[in-house]
């Protein structure tokens, strides 16, 4: 972990090095261990630094963002807020597209960061395929100007390079063998990227997908809405790759709502309801593992975005 007298030469440098904790009162005996990786402790809470930085840092190695262009994306908020982030620090622009179906935290963050926000109306509140469909429409469009870089996160292969630190680091962190690895996916990133550097690292560990029963796109081929921010996007994502998981299970809205609430509660581990999800599909996996394995999971992002939204009410 760093320390809190690490000198540094931009904000951008406080990227990663995020702690890892093992969980202590949660996970029922005869399971196998869990870990959580805290991402929150990113400079805007969550992981989506790491991709943010990969994806701007890329366009600028390939010539293809320099001074003076804009960036556009289309986000729920937490890409956007670390766009924000690194653009801020950079000094471009950022032109985002999002909705009133994501939380106010992250709307009003992207708009503190200095970005220009446009909020697409969701039907009740919830994220759906058609809205993703319309947030992307918008952003393609605004993208058409000239002197605009589009991050186009769901296509972009740089953010897999920006997850596979994540992966180094938690293989740096953790002295036994990783058994288990699951992440829910919205780009698929971070499971592609944790996968690729498991497996790199000769690790032999069963790494699963996970997503929202409601949304059962890669376990039933069918789609539909649910809360959960930045997963389940309705569709199977450009970037999931079948040879870097070997299977995908559901997890239902109300567990990784109830799990994000246990982990504030027992653990004092305050996340939001992906990291819910993704540590309800850990205590599963620890289960079928059994005691004396190691199962990983990532605390995508902090609570503090999901109070309006009543995720701890
Ligand atoms: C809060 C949150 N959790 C999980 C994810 C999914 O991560 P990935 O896009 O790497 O699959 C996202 C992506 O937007 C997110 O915002």
């Amino acid at each position: 972990m760093q320390s809190k007298h690490n000198n540094y030469n931009t904000a951008l440098d406080t990227i990663g090095n995020t702690p890892i904790i093992k969980l202590q009162n949660i996970v029922p005996p005869n399971h196998a261990n869990v870990y959580a990786k805290l991402e929150s402790y990113n400079p805007t809470g969550s992981k989506k630094d790491r991709m943010a930085l990969a994806m701007i840092e890329g366009a600028e190695e390939r010539g293809e963002l320099s001074n003076g262009m804009t960036v556009v994306e289309y986000t729920g908020g937490s890409t956007g807020s670390a766009l924000a982030f690194v653009c801020a620090v950079k000094g471009y622009k950022f032109h985002v597209i999002s909705s009133d179906a994501f939380g106010r935290e992250k709307l009003d963050t992207m708009r503190a960061l200095g970005a220009k926000l446009e909020v697409i109306k969701s039907q009740d509140g919830k994220i759906t395929p058609d809205l993703i469909n319309q947030m992307i429409q918008r952003a393609s469009e605004i993208a058409r100007k000239p002197d605009t870089f589009f991050t186009n996160q769901l296509s972009n292969p740089d953010i897999i390079r920006g997850f596979e630190k994540m992966g180094h680091e938690i293989i740096e962190q953790i002295a036994e063998p990783i058994d288990g690895f699951c992440d829910s996916i919205g780009t698929a990133g971070s499971l592609m990227g944790v996968s690729r550097s498991l497996k790199t690292a000769g690790q032999d560990t069963l790494v699963i997908a996970l997503e929202p029963s409601t949304s059962p796109i890669l376990t039933r081929g069918t789609t539909g809405g649910h809360n959960i921010e930045g997963v389940g996007l309705g569709f199977i994502p450009e970037l999931l790759d079948n040879k870097y998981y070997d299977h995908a299970r559901t997890v239902d809205e109300n567990e990784a709502r109830q799990t994000a609430r246990k982990l504030a509660r027992e653990e004092g581990i305050f996340v939001g309801t992906s990291s819910g999800m993704n540590i309800a599909g850990a205590i599963k996996l620890a289960k079928d593992l059994g005691p004396d394995k190691t199962v990983v999971a990532i605390a995508c992002d902090t609570g503090l975005k999901y109070l309006s939204e009543g995720l701890f009410s």
